[in-house]
């Protein structure tokens, strides 16, 4: 074991601290995580588990959603920085103004939203259970779903129903194209091909799947397949590859990084663990009112 990684372990454990790291985290940061998952799945390790201390291996909503649901625990980001350009791409007040235009639409809201957006929907989302939640509201006359475009798209697809969405994407997953597929196709004919929600529609009609990526690790341990291409993000390969010695994965397109979930690394974890920092605290006003619209959710699914 190498000198870093005794010393983050050792740390860890006289904080009382667990370490949580999504499915897009570098190999090195996943391997010393003692849990990785969703953006849905870690949220709820951080809500069931006894440490004290949350270090937060992900991008900075992933953060405040653990916030909103522990209030109790401190919650330490390795990289403050580490955001998502897609839920920076609504802020509260443009979701105030969306909501005065449609004063009788009920708001569902993508986890890749800030805590200050999550405080202005009746009830968010994953991409686990977007579906799911936009069925619950069978008597509402009318639905808003930000920030994401193409999810929106997909699940207004998979309901029947018209969505008010949001001009939001992710950077990362629009990069992946539907010439990559076929591309990877070709070269894999037998291949299943599996991608997340976030990808243009034109790459969600090539795929055999769209999943979240909690769902995507699950779909490949029970699947017959013994080959995959993946159409997210391509940090789930490591995972995905661990998990299943006996299967393979191919990456959609090797283009889809997303530079904001590289940010963490060991070096940042120790200093987190050793420095107490950096702390991310959802204001108790705003907590209370995100609480309810996560809370909704939970309760479908
Ligand atoms: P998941 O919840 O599927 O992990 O997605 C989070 C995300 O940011 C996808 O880009
Ligand atoms: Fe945000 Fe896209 Fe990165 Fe996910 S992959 S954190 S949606 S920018």
């Amino acid at each position: 074991m190498s000198e870093l990684i005794s010393k983050i372990q050792k740390l860890k454990n006289e904080r009382r601290a667990i370490i949580l790291a999504h499915n897009y985290q570098l190999p090195e940061v996943q391997d010393i995580a003692g849990y990785h998952g969703d953006s849905l799945e870690l949220s709820r390790v951080a809500s069931r588990t006894d440490a004290k201390v949350i270090i937060f291996c992900g991008v900075h909503f992933m953060a405040e959603t653990a916030s909103i649901l522990c209030p109790d625990k401190i919650i330490l980001m390795p990289d403050i920085n580490a955001g998502c350009p897609m839920a920076n791409m609504i802020t509260a007040t443009d979701l105030r103004e969306l909501k005065a235009r449609h004063p009788k639409a009920m708001v569902v809201g993508y986890v890749n939203t800030s805590a200050d957006v999550k405080a202005e929907l009746d009830i968010c989302c994953t991409s686990t259970n977007a579906v799911e939640v936009v069925n619950s509201l069978k008597n509402a006359e009318e639905i808003i779903f930000v920030p994401d475009k193409y999810l929106a798209d997909f699940v207004s697809k998979r309901t029947g129903r018209r969505l008010i969405s949001w001009d939001g994407y992710c950077p990362t997953h629009v990069k992946i194209m539907p010439e990559d597929i076929i591309r990877q196709i070709r070269i894999h004919p037998k291949a299943k091909v599996v991608v997340h929600p976030e990808c243009i529609p034109e790459v969600i009609a090539l795929a055999d799947e769209a999943l979240s990526t909690g769902k995507m690790c699950k779909y490949a341990k029970e699947s017959n397949a013994k080959e995959f291409i993946i159409g997210t993000e391509v940090g789930i390969i490591h995972r995905l590859q661990k998990d299943n010695p006996g299967k393979k994965f191919y990456p959609a397109s090797e283009l889809a990084i997303c530079p904001n979930m590289k940010r963490t690394n060991l070096e940042k974890i120790l200093w987190s663990l050793e420095e107490m920092k950096e702390e991310v605290r959802v204001p108790e006003d705003i907590r209370a009112k995100a609480r309810k619209a996560i809370d909704r959710m939970l309760a479908i699914k």
